[in-house]
């Protein structure tokens, strides 16, 4: 089956966003990764919903957004208004997680939450039959570019094993290159999530083939 990789736009140049999306629409993506974050549950701020109603406006690409954000119930609107296709908001940060997946499939978007490495995955059980996707953090949010923390790997096939009677995307998300990707995979998840190991290539349709292992 063909790896379905999600390139994060955390390492793309904004300066020329419109060339750095068409790139990896070439190469046969299908959908693109947003991280949007608030300088209070990480400590970096990146962008919000104004950037990604203009990413809307130039792509087709299933957009997800990672809403690395307190009190997300606060903005759940205003990023379907912005045009995502995908929410996900942290586990860790959410003040009432079933409220806030049922207001995200209330606006018509799947409905997705992130799990930070530390976090006891276990916790999420109760949600599954109100979860579209899992995004399984494999670095702690706030920055690309980290390496990737081996003990994820444990999430990973735990939550692939226990999700088959579900029908939930399961992302992994930081420090994903091409000396992990094996390994991440082999554990059954879907998608991939990958930031500097793509778009800092010098080359980023070789090593966009080199990921999904056609090269
Ligand atoms: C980390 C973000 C990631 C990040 C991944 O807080 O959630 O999506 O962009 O970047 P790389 O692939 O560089 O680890
Ligand atoms: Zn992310």
């Amino acid at each position: 089956m063909n790896r379905n990789i999600s390139p994060s736009l955390l390492s793309a140049n904004f300066t020329d966003l419109k060339k750095d999306i068409s790139l990896v629409e070439d190469l046969g993506v299908d959908r693109l990764h947003l991280d949007v974050m608030d300088g209070h549950f990480v400590p970096n701020l990146t962008f919000g919903p104004f950037i990604i109603s203009q990413i809307r406006k130039i792509t087709k690409l299933h957009l997800e957004t990672h809403l690395m954000i307190k009190n997300p119930d606060k903005y759940i609107e205003e990023y379907a208004k912005a045009g995502s296709d995908t929410i996900i908001i942290h586990f860790e940060a959410s003040n009432n997680v079933i409220k806030d997946l049922k207001e995200i499939k209330s606006y018509g978007k799947m409905s997705g939450i992130a799990i930070n490495p530390d976090t006891d995955y276990k916790l999420l059980k109760p949600y599954f039959n109100y979860l579209d996707y899992i995004l399984i953090m494999s670095v702690f949010p706030g920055f690309g570019g980290q390496s990737f923390i081996e003990s994820t790997i444990d999430t990973m096939k735990y939550l692939v094993n226990n999700t088959k009677n579900h029908n939930i995307t399961i992302g992994v998300d930081g420090g994903v290159n091409p000396s992990t990707i094996d390994r991440v995979y082999e554990t059954g998840i879907d998608v991939t999530i990958v930031g500097s190991a793509l778009y800092g290539a010098s080359n980023v349709k070789e090593r966009y083939l080199e990921l999904i292992n056609e090269k």
